[in-house]
C-alpha cells in the first residue's frame, strides 16, 4: 500500500529522551522533567546526539514533515536545523524563547532572545525549500506581553511561522488569568500580543469557550490536537467534534514528551478513541465520534493546511512533493491476505488499529528514498 507521510504538527525535540514519563499534571511535569532536560541542550554534543535520533524516530515511523520545538539555545537549534537538513525530512523548528516564570537556567533577557534569532530565520527559513522557522514562544506564562508583541511584530515582518500551547491545563489557564488580568481570556492574550493568524499554530486548545472559538476561526488560527498528550498528561479531552462543526482547522500532534509516542498511528488512534469517550461522557447525542477516515485526514492533507503546504504535501498528487510510505498490508492483516475485508474504510481503520513502524517498508521524503 501507498500512503502520504505523516504530518506531525505538535511535538518537542530535547523532551523524546523521557517519552512514557507522564508523572503528574503539567506544571509540576514541566519543573521536574523538562526543564532540567531542556537545560542540557547548551552542550552541543548533546544537542547533536539527541536531534539525530529524534529525526530518524521521526521518519522510522513515517513521519516526513514536522513542526518542533527545540530549546531556548541558538546553537542547538542551528544543530537541529543541520540534522533535518541530512535527515531529509520536511520539518519546521523553532527556538523556544522564554523570559519570565522560568527556572533562571532557562530565562532570557527579553532582547537577546529576539536577537540570536533573526541570524536563525535568515540562515534557515525557506532552506532547500524544505526547512522553515516557526517563532516559539513556550506559552504566555513564560513569557512577557513586551517578548509576545515583539515575536508578533517579526512574524509579519519575516512572513515564518508561530507556534505556542494554549489552554492545556486548568492550573495553567488560573495562573494565565492571574499574569493577565486585562485579557479576557487564554486566547486573547496572544490576540492582543498580535499572535493570531494563519501561520500560527496553537497546540491543544482543550478548555475554550465560545468567544475564543470565535477567535481562532476569524483569524484563521489553525490549532495542533495532540488526543495522546492530553490524556498522559491528565489535561482534559479536546472537542474534536464541536470545533470540526464550527469549521477550525486542524492537525495533529504527538506532543512527545507530553505525548510518549512518536508514532502517528499512534495518534490517529487515541484521536479517535478519546473522542468516543467525550462523546459517551458528555456530548451524548449532539455529537458523533471521530471516524477513522476523519484521523487520517487529520495526520495527512489536514496536517499539511494546518502548516499552509497542502499544495505540496498531504496527499497523493500530480504535481506534489512525492513524500510518501511504502506500508506492507500484510503486516497489518493477522489471515495474512486471506481477507475478505477489502472496503476502503476496513482496510483504513485495520491500518490505523493494527498499523505500527513495523509495517512501514520504505519512506520517502520529495522523491527520494529515506528509509
Ligand atoms: N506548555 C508549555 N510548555 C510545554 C511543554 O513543554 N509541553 C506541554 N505539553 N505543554 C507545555
Ligand atoms: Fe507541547
Amino acid at each position: 500500500m501507498i500512503c502520504p507521510g505523516f504530518i506531525d504538527i505538535h511535538n518537542h525535540l530535547p523532551q523524546h529522551a523521557f517519552a512514557g514519563i507522564g508523572e503528574k499534571e503539567l506544571l509540576p511535569w514541566l519543573k521536574k522533567y523538562v526543564f532540567p532536560r531542556e537545560k542540557m541542550f547548551k552542550n552541543k554534543e548533546v544537542a547533536k546526539e539527541s536531534a539525530k535520533r529524534f529525526f530518524e524516530d521521526l521518519i522510522e515511523n513515517g513521519t516526513t514533515t514536522t513542526l518542533t520545538y527545540t530549546t531556548i539555545h541558538p546553537s542547538a537549534t542551528d544543530i537541529a536545523f543541520e540534522c533535518a537538513n541530512k535527515s531529509k525530512i520536511r520539518a519546521i523548528l523553532g527556538k523556544v524563547m522564554m523570559d519570565q516564570n522560568s527556572p533562571s537556567f532557562l530565562t532570557e533577557k527579553t532582547q537577546e532572545s529576539l536577537r540570536s534569532l533573526l541570524e536563525l530565520i535568515d540562515k534557515w527559513h525557506g532552506f532547500d525549500g524544505r526547512l522553515f522557522y516557526a517563532l516559539t514562544p513556550r506559552f504566555a506564562i513564560t513569557c512577557s506581553m513586551e517578548l509576545m508583541k515583539e515575536i508578533g511584530e517579526i512574524a509579519r515582518l519575516k512572513d515564518v511561522y508561530v507556534q505556542t500551547h494554549l489552554s492545556e491545563n486548568q492550573e495553567e489557564i488560573k495562573f494565565i488569568r492571574a499574569l493577565f488580568p486585562k485579557c479576557k481570556n487564554y486566547t486573547d492574550v496572544y490576540n492582543q500580543a498580535g499572535l493570531l493568524g494563519p501561520k500560527t499554530i496553537m497546540t491543544h486548545a482543550i478548555h475554550l469557550n465560545d468567544e475564543e472559538i470565535r477567535l481562532l476561526k476569524t483569524s484563521k488560527t489553525k490549532i495542533a490536537h495532540c488526543p495522546t498528550s492530553n490524556r498522559f498528561l491528565t489535561s482534559g479531552i479536546m472537542s474534536f467534534r464541536k470545533y470540526n462543526k464550527k469549521g477550525l482547522e486542524m492537525g495533529l500532534g504527538t506532543d512527545v514528551a507530553g505525548g510518549y509516542s512518536l508514532s502517528m498511528f499512534n495518534e490517529m488512534k487515541e484521536a479517535i478513541e478519546s473522542s468516543k469517550c467525550l462523546y459517551y461522557f458528555s456530548e451524548g447525542k449532539s455529537g458523533s465520534p471521530m471516524t477513522p477516515s476523519e484521523a487520517f485526514y487529520l495526520a495527512t492533507l489536514g496536517g499539511a493546511k494546518a502548516l499552509s503546504m497542502e499544495h505540496e504535501i498531504g496527499s497523493l498528487e500530480k504535481g506534489k512533493k512525492a513524500d510518501f510510505l511504502i506500508i506492507d498490508p500484510q503486516k497489518i492483516d493477522p489471515m495474512k491476505s486471506h481477507s475478505i475485508y477489502t472496503k476502503p474504510e476496513q482496510i483504513l481503520s485495520k491500518l490505523i488499529y493494527r498499523g505500527d513502524r513495523t509495517c512501514i517498508k520504505h519512506v520517502y521524503s520529495g522523491g527520494k528514498k529515506v528509509k
